[in-house]
């Protein structure tokens, strides 16, 4: 992979240095000329508004296909969102549900899917329950088993996690899951356009995303993905328009379409430089190197997973005597590295997201960096 030339594709990694892409994707150049491209067929090409409003509808509609054919899915499983917990809510709010119903969510779960998990305990009187991460996935898979009982309907996980980037055994909890007749929720916002997604090879029921992080789409886009057999069980929230047996009957209302052609030049812009694959690959030699250069400093923990099985291009570390949120302010205002720091690992640290386009320049930057705020943590 050429990742300068790639870097020249992408406008945005010309500023400072940048490791948010767990936050926001950094979009090439052809995403934002497919959608000004998409709006100039209005303000340009004399579409009066409701003809341009049916033409990105219709161009809209081709996005599903194309998201079905990148994630391992049949594009009649895959419903437009504006966002994960746009996702979350339909699945939730879809679902019928018995007071004392159980859900399981995972120790480190983002606030936009709990909240989802948790207004729901609010409305019908489900029972939440917590399951312990961990780095080796046999011990997770243990923690799971043992967390379901008789009364267990949903396990709603993140797929990656949003702090550690732990990496969850997603194909194993589905079997097990489905095995038990319990329907599985993924949030896979920090999974996919990170490492190959496989939905019919992954087994679950609902998977729901943004397209703005690792899919390098813009903000106010995602997707739904409904596997056939489970659209029976998930109710629309709205009579549907168009009351066809396609996951399309969960959209709410009109959806801001012009922007789904950058979720189209995205998927292009992913597959012209190698595909999901490449991109994992590119990324996760990145981050190993990471791990080993910030684990060798001293003063500072890596508090994300080394191992292959639970690994991702997440890795988060901790230097001894300061807050994440205090390492993380010094390093966007001493060396302009863009970042976020993690309230939810113990100890509290920074977040580097390691994408395909990380340079190394980048990388050494960081490391020299932690090295000065660790010396300086001791004195
Ligand atoms: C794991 C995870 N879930 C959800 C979200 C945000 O969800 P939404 O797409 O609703 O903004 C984030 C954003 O940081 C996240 O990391």
């Amino acid at each position: 992979m050429d990742v300068a030339e790639i870097r020249d594709q992408i406008p945005g990694l010309r500023f400072g240095v940048y490791l948010n892409t767990g936050g926001v994707g950094q979009a090439p150049a052809s995403v934002s000329q497919a959608i000004t491209a998409g709006y100039r067929q209005m303000t340009d090409g004399g579409l009066s508004p409701i003809d341009w409003y049916e033409a990105m509808s219709k161009a809209a509609s081709e996005i599903p296909a194309k998201i079905a054919d990148f994630f391992g899915a049949d594009s009649t499983e895959v419903a437009l969102t504006m966002s994960t917990g746009d996702g979350f809510v339909m699945v939730l709010g879809g679902l019928r549900w018995e007071p004392g119903d159980e859900v399981l969510i995972t120790s480190e779960e983002h606030p936009v899917p709990l909240q989802a998990v948790q207004g729901l305990a609010d409305r019908e009187g489900a029972v939440i329950k917590e399951v312990e991460l961990d780095h080796d996935k046999d011990v997770i898979l243990e923690r799971v088993e043992r967390a379901i009982t008789p009364r267990t309907r949903l396990i709603c996980f993140s797929h990656v996690t949003t702090d550690s980037g732990t990496l969850l055994p997603a194909k194993e909890i589905c079997a097990l899951a489905r095995a038990r007749g319990i329907l599985t929720l993924w949030d896979g916002c920090q999974a996919v356009g990170q490492l190959p997604v496989d939905l019919h090879g992954m087994g679950c029921d609902f998977y729901a995303t943004n397209c703005y992080k690792w899919l390098l789409a813009p903000i106010g886009t995602g997707f739904l993905y409904v596997r056939k057999d489970a659209q029976q069980a998930l109710k629309p929230l709205r009579r549907p328009h168009d009351p066809s047996a396609s996951a399309r009957q969960y959209e709410m209302g009109s959806p801001a379409s012009v922007l789904y052609l950058g979720v189209g030049a995205s998927l292009d812009f992913l597959t012209r430089i190698g595909g999901p694959r490449a991109i994992a690959a590119e990324a996760s030699r990145k981050a190993e190197e990471l791990w080993a250069r910030l684990d060798a400093i001293s003063g500072v923990q890596v508090v994300s997973s080394r191992r292959p099985e639970t690994r991702s291009g997440i890795v988060t570390f901790a230097i001894a005597g300061m807050e994440g949120d205090e390492v993380s302010t010094a390093l966007r205002q001493r060396w302009q590295i863009v970042q976020r720091g993690t309230y939810m690992t113990d100890p509290t640290g920074v977040r580097i997201s390691v994408a395909f386009y990380t340079s190394d320049a980048e990388l050494d930057t960081l490391v020299e960096a932690v090295t000065t705020l660790a010396g300086e943590a001791k004195r």
